[in-house]
């Protein structure tokens, strides 16, 4: 099965507090965007990739990608990560039959073999996701009162690269909008319509970059393989 990639990097960063992006931000040197495009580049499922980003930074971001393969396209988000998403989906070839990948800029450690993994299961079974176990005990908060504690073991959090066969992400896209519906991630659009959405092993090195803590982190981690 062939995919293609839409590469989300169009969010502010605000929790990161920097002065630009947090895509355009460097880990070991280069920028988030880069190290996640060449990961998918290099993913042999992966026929193309699409970059979005924030409308001002299109010229930049085309610079930065200039040397990767298979990059098609660098499009201008929205306002909401759903938006972007949907600018990335409308530029997927009409003839595209086969699995379309959501990926978040802010995850530049991702690995091929996850990738693949995705890929195989979305295309398999029409949509899928990393998952990681919780490694702390999960409490219901209202306001300071503890409202319960929740089973650990029927709870994961969820990475990218989500995968979907593209009619199925087009369904899921077309219902959530016409609800009007807030999405955190695509695989929930899926899940509303009641359809499958399978869960591969996530990874560690696949964490999202949010905070400067989490850019030292990815920096030492990349520092110490030198
Ligand atoms: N994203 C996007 N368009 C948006 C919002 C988010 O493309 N309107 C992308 C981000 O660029 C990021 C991914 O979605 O790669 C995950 O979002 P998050 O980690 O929340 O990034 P930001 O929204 O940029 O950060 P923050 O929420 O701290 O402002
Ligand atoms: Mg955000």
């Amino acid at each position: 099965m062939k995919a293609l990639v839409i590469l989300v990097a169009a969010g502010r960063g605000e929790r990161m507090g920097a002065d630009q992006p947090k895509a355009f931000l460097a880990v070991a040197g280069e920028p988030m965007l880069l190290h996640a495009a060449r990961a998918f580049a290099g993913a042999p499922s992966v026929d193309g990739i699409v970059a979005v980003v924030p409308g001002d930074r299109i010229g930049a971001a085309r610079e930065i990608l200039a040397g990767v393969r298979k990059l098609r396209d660098v499009l201008a988000g929205g306002e909401r990560r759903q938006d972007s998403v949907l600018a990335g989906l409308q530029s997927v070839p009409a003839g595209f039959d086969g699995v379309v990948l959501v990926h978040d800029a802010a995850r530049p450690l991702v690995e091929v073999a996850l990738i693949e993994a995705v890929v195989r299961a979305a295309g398999e079974r029409g949509a899928a996701l990393p998952v990681l176990p919780l490694v702390d005990t999960v409490k219901r908060v209202r306001d300071d009162r503890v409202v319960e504690t929740l089973d650990r073991n029927t709870l994961a959090a969820a990475q990218t690269p989500q995968g979907f066969r593209v009619a199925v992400l087009h369904r899921a896209y077309k219902h959530a909008f016409r609800d009007g519906v807030i999405l955190t991630d695509e695989a929930m659009a899926v899940e509303r319509l009641g359809e499958e959405v399978v869960a591969v092993p996530g990874s560690l090195r696949n964490r999202k970059l949010t905070t400067p803590e989490d850019l030292a982190w990815a920096e030492a981690l990349l520092r110490s393989e030198e």
